[in-house]
């Protein structure tokens, strides 16, 4: 059983925030974070705007693109870390989109590496028999879990979201050549939003004495991240893991017409494109427009692609995501 993607679509927050904008908040410049990361703007979520909204919009475009109808998807997978109900938020898209069919939608957590790992999942789903149409999301608001007065974090990420539209086919038409999946926990402590001892829960007293027990509202803290840490983890790992998700499709990155890397920072993007011998016209970037949207990043930068007709049928990519756990991975496809 074969696998291909037949749609994408994207979608982002109308507030667009550019580095001046930030440089009245933090001590920082239009400077200082253009030439350290690329990133000029980026789009945030505000107001009644919510990430399942946008989620639903971009899965709407790759069902167009795709002309699949919503009752026939199989399956939605929702890459994010930042879901608006903890205990998931694949189901409300599933309904927002009209699915009444009633399909399994659940979510998928891996930071930047969300989407990657999203591909995978509804490859394997697909080649286990039994589904045929599934939708990957890719949609984070990092804007939300950011700490605002800390310019080291707050200049580099924004709110999108990205989907695909993942069809069984043919073993003679696989689009989808192979992948490789890595994490480290180790890493954790570079990257992380961690949970914090929270609050006692109102009314039961300091000692939880109410219950017995002391219970404790979750909280979590902001984004901390060591960036000179993550930069050497992404340029060390991610050349690595193409090459060997290249090797294992029997390709070389001369083989490929795109290489479409998560977009944390133009300095990664170039670095890896270096170290794979990629020439920049074959590079896809659009970070300066978004900045880091996280498990959104790779599905909106090839949507981009698409629609501009840069990325055309038949042309071979090579993604990559990586992030926070840390987690990284890469896939090789055929667009
Ligand atoms: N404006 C001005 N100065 C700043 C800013 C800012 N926005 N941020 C930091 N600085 C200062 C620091 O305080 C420091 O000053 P000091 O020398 O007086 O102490 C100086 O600039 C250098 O700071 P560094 O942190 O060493 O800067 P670096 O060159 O490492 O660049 C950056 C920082 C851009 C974050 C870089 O490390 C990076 O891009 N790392 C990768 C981060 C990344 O991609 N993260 C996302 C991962 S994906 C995910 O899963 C979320």
């Amino acid at each position: 059983q074969g696998c291909k993607l037949i749609g994408c679509g994207s979608a982002v927050p109308d507030l667009l925030v550019s580095n001046d904008d930030l440089a009245n908040i933090v001590n920082t410049s239009d400077e200082w974070i253009s030439v350290r990361t690329g990133i000029r703007n980026r789009r945030i979520l505000s107001g009644k705007d919510s990430l399942t909204g946008l989620a639903a919009a971009a899965a709407k475009n790759a069902l167009q693109m795709a002309k699949v109808e919503p009752d026939d998807v199989d399956l939605v997978l929702m890459c994010t870390s930042t879901p608006e109900d903890l205990f998931g938020s694949a189901p409300q898209i599933q309904r927002a989109l009209g699915c009444t069919r009633n399909p399994l939608a659940y979510d998928i957590t891996a930071a930047c590496s969300g989407f990657i790992l999203g591909l995978v999942s509804a490859a394997c789903h697909i080649r286990g028999g039994g589904f045929k149409n599934v939708l990957v999301i890719g949609a984070d608001s990092l804007s939300r879990h950011v700490d605002w007065t800390d310019r080291s974090t707050c200049i580099l990420f924004g709110d999108a979201a990205g989907a695909v539209v993942v069809q069984a086919c043919d073993g003679n038409e696989d689009g989808l050549f192979s992948f490789d999946l890595h994490s480290d926990g180790d890493g954790q402590r570079h990257l992380n939003a961690s949970i914090k001892e929270g609050e006692p829960h109102d009314g039961l007293g300091s000692n939880g004495s109410v219950v017995g027990f002391p219970p404790r509202r979750a909280a979590y803290s902001f984004i901390e991240m060591n960036g000179k840490e993550v930069f050497r983890f992404a340029v060390r790992c991610v050349p690595q893991s193409i090459e060997s998700a290249l090797e294992k499709a029997s390709l070389t990155s001369s083989n490929i017409d795109w290489l479409l890397l998560h977009q944390a920072n133009q300095r990664i993007i170039d670095a890896v494109a270096t170290r794979l011998d990629v020439p920049p016209e074959r590079v896809i970037s659009n970070l300066a427009n978004y900045g880091n949207t996280s498990a959104a990043s790779i599905p909106l930068a090839l949507d981009e692609a698409v629609r501009s007709g840069k990325v055309q049928s038949g042309h071979i990519i090579a993604a990559a995501g990586f992030g926070a756990g840390v987690t990284w991975g890469s896939a090789i496809m055929r667009w």
